[in-house]
């Protein structure tokens, strides 16, 4: 078994093998290649398991993404992506041999963190990666759906005025312009969790919607000043609106575009796609048992590939000290590192001390967004924890401003 680099070339071979690993067939791309979600593919940073007589077997990728950390701080990550072995070759250690070289090969060139997302949980955690990032849908019938807030009047003939004085139009998706991409640039960079999507994604239309062009409506949030600071991409079918996404620089952005989709006419339900765990919404509903929550899942798994440099990327909101003694089965390393977090920054440096917390490096990829809380890693028997107030010290350290979300598929 070979594992060796793509290029351009092997493009096509690449989607088919891919497309095989997953019995499927790939759709055909628009003229000049976009339209599909693999026309943002990155073939300098694919692989290619090959047998010994020249026949690809597996695939693997990775994305040039920006993953924004607690604290509201964007740093490189690698997006892992196109995992794929086909079903002659399964089980024989195809993606173990992959997974191995796709991690030497991202340290190499310097990464510290790598993620993807899982098609089953039960894959990724040998390899290192943890659930780091949870989603979840909220449904909504809409006679139950007022707000149990204030509006504001709307003048007969102009946009509608959100409750926040900004305003709301309907565009369609091929009307948007680059309105979205910024949107949802600066919604990500104030995100934890949270991944870039560079401008190719948006110009070749590959992904989910709103960033592929399937047909949308998309209500477009202006603040004051006329400046798009938000949207919800949308599609009315047999009386449920199913909003695939709600961008929102701020809390008062998205209340506004939740109110204008539960307010629309002619549907009886209003289906929230990719809701944020502990999101205010349901409780801005009057009555709060309206919002139905369902699809509760992980969405983002974290790798770190160099613990020093990975948490001391991120900003820490509490001051405290705490050894950590990591284990790397996959890699066969293992480390103990003192962090001192302080003033919002952190140390991490090698130490011979005792250790507060055991712990593998699936794990610490859990709760490195903080959308994981220690303790109950702890109580999983995951993590051990070697003294009294190490849970409590570490739930509160690890803790982001608010919960870590994401919902880029790729
Ligand atoms: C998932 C997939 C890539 C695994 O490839 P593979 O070459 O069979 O994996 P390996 O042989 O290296 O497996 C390594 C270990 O993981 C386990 N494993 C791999 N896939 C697993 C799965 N889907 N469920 C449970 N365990 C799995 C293997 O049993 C093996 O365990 P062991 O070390 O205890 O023997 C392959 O089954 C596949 O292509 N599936 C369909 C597409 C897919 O789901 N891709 C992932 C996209 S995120």
């Amino acid at each position: 078994m070979e594992i060796r680099s793509t290029t351009d070339k092997d493009l096509d071979v690449f989607v088919d093998t891919l497309h095989a690993a997953f019995g499927r067939f790939p759709e055909t791309p628009a003229e000049g290649g976009g339209g599909v979600w693999w026309a943002a593919l990155e073939m300098d940073r694919n692989l290619f398991a090959m047998t010994a007589d020249g026949r690809p077997v597996g695939t693997a990728g990775a994305y040039s993404f920006e993953l924004t950390l607690p604290g509201d701080i964007p740093v490189p990550a690698a997006g892992v992506t196109a995992v794929g072995v086909l079903p002659s070759h399964r089980r024989r250690g195809v993606l173990s041999a992959m997974m191995r070289h796709q991690l030497t090969e991202l340290r190499a060139r310097g990464e510290f963190l790598s993620v993807l997302l899982a098609s089953e949980a039960l894959i990724y955690r040998r390899f290192g990666y943890g659930p780091a990032t949870y989603t979840q849908r909220l449904t909504v019938p809409r006679h139950q759906g007022a707000l149990a807030l204030p509006r504001v009047r709307t003048t007969a003939g102009a946009p509608a005025t959100a409750s926040d004085g900004g305003t709301v139009e309907v565009l369609r998706r091929a009307e948007c312009g680059e309105i979205l991409e910024e949107v949802y640039d600066r919604y990500r960079r104030a995100q934890p969790g949270a991944l870039s999507r560079p401008h190719r994604w948006w110009a070749l239309g590959a992904g989910q919607p709103p960033v592929s062009s399937a047909p949308r409506h998309v209500a477009v949030h202006r603040d004051a000043c006329g400046v798009p600071d938000g949207y919800a991409g949308y599609a009315v079918d047999a009386g449920t609106l199913t909003v695939d996404e709600t961008i929102a620089t701020d809390d008062a952005v998205f209340t506004a575009l939740a109110r204008f989709v539960l307010e629309h006419d002619l549907v009886t339900q209003v289906v929230f796609q990719h809701v944020p765990p502990e999101h205010p919404l349901r409780w801005q509903l009057a009555d709060l048992r309206a919002g139905e929550v369902s699809g509760v899942t992980d969405w983002l798994w974290v790798r770190l590939l160099d613990v020093p440099r990975a948490l001391t990327a991120r900003g820490w909101s509490m001051d405290g000290e705490l050894v950590l003694d990591v284990d790397d089965p996959f890699l066969g390393e293992h480390g103990r590192y003192l962090l001192t977090a302080r003033d919002g920054k952190a140390d991490c440096v090698p130490t011979d001390r005792e250790p507060d917390l055991s712990l593998d490096m699936s794990d610490l990829g859990s709760v490195y967004l903080g959308g994981t809380a220690p303790s109950t890693l702890i109580r999983a028997g995951h993590i051990r924890a070697h003294r009294p107030g190490a849970a409590t010290l570490a739930d509160a350290l690890f803790r982001a401003e608010r919960p870590p979300h994401c919902l880029h598929w790729f």
